[in-house]
């Protein structure tokens, strides 16, 4: 399938893995990558630009096609390396970054200079537009079904990408609650150049996290996952369990009282728990709607392979009896 996406990143398919805490391995980005799709490091689990350097040699050694480094610009009052990360992207020869979070107009040039391409992640139009205005040359467009941080806004991906599309002159995918064919082909009639998948990414055969995590989001239906830090305004949405009802129940006491502190135990730290060691009940841990989609565990291959096969079924023999 040819669309501004696969042009832009010089991929196969257009299908790309969104950065994941954790998830986002050299292991995960290659396997995405070497299917045709574009797979994505995930810069702050690395944390250090030597780690991250060590990572992309990794991903270099396991892949000839393109990837991409996340970088997540957070509110923090001891950021990360920002530039060091850069600097070691540029380094190693790295051409797309995922960028997510705060604007990152400050790094901008650098990237650009270097002939970096960046897709940023948005939750709305309205910053989808400023992406736009600062040099950005995609955008990722997650509606309120995604996991993660879908904004504060609550627009799901049925008005969202129409509205991207009625905007935007950059090409943007769609993401948050894709999981499948019909997810692709619905989005390219909603207006995008292709998908962003992440929850469905983590349980493949390839994402290199515990098999319990997999696990989980097989057992999920679209009813399991739940928003946490709202009052914070720092809206996540994540698999419940008995620490995020914890959580929640801290949250409906302390109203607008609410601060960080109070929900550390459930939030800091939880993620090598959970991806590494397998304990998927230690925390608060990102996952999408789409799990109600997901009720098996496929090579990243079979995936791309099925959803690019089933793409072309219902565009050439569904779509085309309807009219
Ligand atoms: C476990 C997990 C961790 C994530 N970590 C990040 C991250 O560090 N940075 C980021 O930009 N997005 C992160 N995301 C969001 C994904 O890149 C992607 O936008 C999102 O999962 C799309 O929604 P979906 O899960 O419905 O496919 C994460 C998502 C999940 C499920």
């Amino acid at each position: 399938m040819k669309t501004k996406i696969t042009e832009l990143f010089g991929i196969e398919h257009p299908i790309i893995q969104g950065g994941m805490h954790f998830v986002g391995f050299a292991e995960l980005a290659a396997a995405v990558s070497n299917a045709g799709g574009l797979g994505i490091i995930t810069g702050l689990t690395q944390g250090t630009p030597e780690k991250l350097e060590a990572e992309i040699k990794k991903c270099q050694a396991l892949t000839d096609k393109p990837f991409g480094v996340n970088l997540t610009f957070l509110p923090s009052l001891t950021p990360p390396d920002y530039p060091g990360l850069i600097e070691v992207i540029i380094k190693t020869g790295v051409k797309i970054v995922e960028t997510a979070g705060r604007n990152p107009a400050v790094h901008m040039p650098a990237m650009k200079e270097a002939g970096i391409k960046i897709i940023h992640k948005c939750t709305s139009v309205r910053h989808s537009l400023k992406a736009q205005d600062i040099g950005c040359d995609a955008v990722s467009v997650d509606g309120f079904e995604c996991g993660g941080h879908p904004g504060e806004d609550d627009i799901p991906n049925f008005i969202l990408l129409p509205r991207a599309a009625d905007e935007l002159d950059i090409p943007f995918v769609a993401s948050g609650g894709m999981a499948d064919a019909r997810s692709l082909v619905a989005a390219m009639a909603l207006g995008a150049e292709g998908m962003n998948m992440g929850t469905r990414f983590i349980a493949t055969q390839d994402a290199p996290v515990h098999d319990n995590v997999k696990q989980a989001i097989v057992n999920a239906s679209e009813l399991d996952t739940r928003l946490i830090m709202r009052s914070l305004t720092n809206t996540e949405r994540v698999l419940n369990n008995p620490a995020v009802e914890s959580l929640l129940a801290k949250e409906k006491a302390l109203g607008d009282e609410l601060k960080f502190e109070d929900i550390v135990d459930e939030v800091a730290g939880v993620y090598p728990k959970v991806m590494i060691h397998g304990e998927p009940e230690a925390g608060a841990w990102s996952c999408g709607m789409v799990a109600g989609l997901i009720s098996d565990v496929p090579t990243v291959k079979e995936l791309i392979d099925t959803i690019m096969a089933e793409a072309d079924e219902i565009i050439k023999s569904r779509l085309q009896q309807a009219v």
